[in-house]
């Protein structure tokens, strides 16, 4: 196959992103750990199943990074994740050295590759990864939206009965508490939300789906990677299909929606060149300042790590 994808991180959501990858027979894929044998055990189990499904896609595991020599994309997935209890930014100062290490590292093998970040703080590690590789802001995107809006559209099939593929909804914002479920634009086959469901119900649904990483921590005792696993496969085959798809992502804005220097959950449109485009919708007071608490507490984060990274 001659497009080529590299995960680093080949731990829960890691190996996730490979597994859906996988079916989707897009590219060759390489798995990065730092855990010595894991990589290359799960890459060649994942290999075992190319026969039962009929998909020939090359698959390896890995140590060393020259392993992953000329990606087209390079998704990173290394990092801790969050323990009941823990806020995405408790993660903060561990993942950024993870996720600069990963940076650096993946971009001396593969410079025109484009990066997917999965890592938390999302926001702010998709941020940390532009900056140290110096790279266009095009082809950096982080995965949040696709994910929060995907848990937003599961909650609102849950409640009402009708199929999942009917129901648009879409969350923007930070991936934190403080995340935008947009209930005036979501909408069942284009009857807006608001008219569908009374007021106490969609309350209900904004904010499970806020707390909706949490819900799956308590539970599991670690993060959830079926679903940041698929949204993330979805946002490759964008890319490499070069489908112009427009998802909610974590982009960097540059005076969109108000904001400058900041990573943030927007609606971006994907193609082969990574974010092609930013798509600004017309909000109204509510919004905005919905908008603007979730920024500020991006904000607050990314001034975090520049106290702790030089960028
Ligand atoms: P995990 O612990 O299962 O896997 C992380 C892997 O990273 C481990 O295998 C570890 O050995 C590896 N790793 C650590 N340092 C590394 C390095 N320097 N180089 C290469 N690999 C390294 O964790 P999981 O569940 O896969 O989560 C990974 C990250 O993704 C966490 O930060 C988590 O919070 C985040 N996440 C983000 C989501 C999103 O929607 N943005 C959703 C789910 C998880
Ligand atoms: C989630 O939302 C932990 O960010 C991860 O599931």
């Amino acid at each position: 196959m001659s497009a080529k994808i590299s995960i680093i991180g080949a731990g829960m959501t890691g190996a996730t992103t490979a597994h859906w990858l996988a079916e989707r027979e897009l590219a060759d894929l390489v798995l990065v750990d730092i855990v010595e044998g894991m990589p290359q055990g799960k890459a060649l189990d994942l290999l075992q199943c190319m026969p039962v499904i009929g998909k020939d896609v090359a698959i390896v595991g890995s140590n060393d990074y020259a392993a992953t020599k000329g990606s087209d994309i390079v998704i990173i997935t290394a990092g801790v994740p969050r323990k009941p209890g823990m806020s995405r930014e408790d993660l903060l100062t561990t993942n950024a050295q993870i996720v600069q290490t990963a940076t650096e590292n993946a971009l001396k093998e593969s410079p025109d590759a484009i990066f997917v970040i999965l890592t938390n703080p999302l926001d702010t590690m998709a941020y940390l990864s532009m900056k140290v590789g110096k790279l266009p802001p095009q082809r950096v995107v982080g995965q949040a939206g696709i994910l929060d809006s995907a848990r937003m559209r599961a909650f609102v099939a849950l409640e009402t009965g009708v199929s999942v593929e009917n129901i648009a909804c879409y969350v923007l914002g930070g991936h934190g508490d403080e995340m935008v479920p947009l209930t005036r634009h979501s909408n069942i086959a284009g009857i807006p939300l608001r008219d569908y469901l009374p007021a106490d119900k969609l309350a209900a649904i904004v904010e499970r789906t806020r707390k909706g990483g949490g819900e799956i921590v308590s539970l599991l005792k670690t993060s959830a990677y079926y679903a940041p696993a698929v949204a993330v496969a979805q946002m490759a085959e964008a890319i490499l299909k070069d489908k112009h798809l427009i998802v909610p992502a974590s982009a960097y804005l540059q005076g969109e929606y108000g904001l400058k220097d900041i990573f943030f959950g927007v609606p971006v449109q994907l193609g082969r060149s990574g974010v092609e485009r930013i798509i600004e919708y017309t909000l109204d007071a509510e919004e905005k300042a919905a908008l603007e608490k979730s920024a500020a507490a991006v904000k607050e984060s990314i001034q975090v790590l520049h106290n702790l990274v030089k960028i």
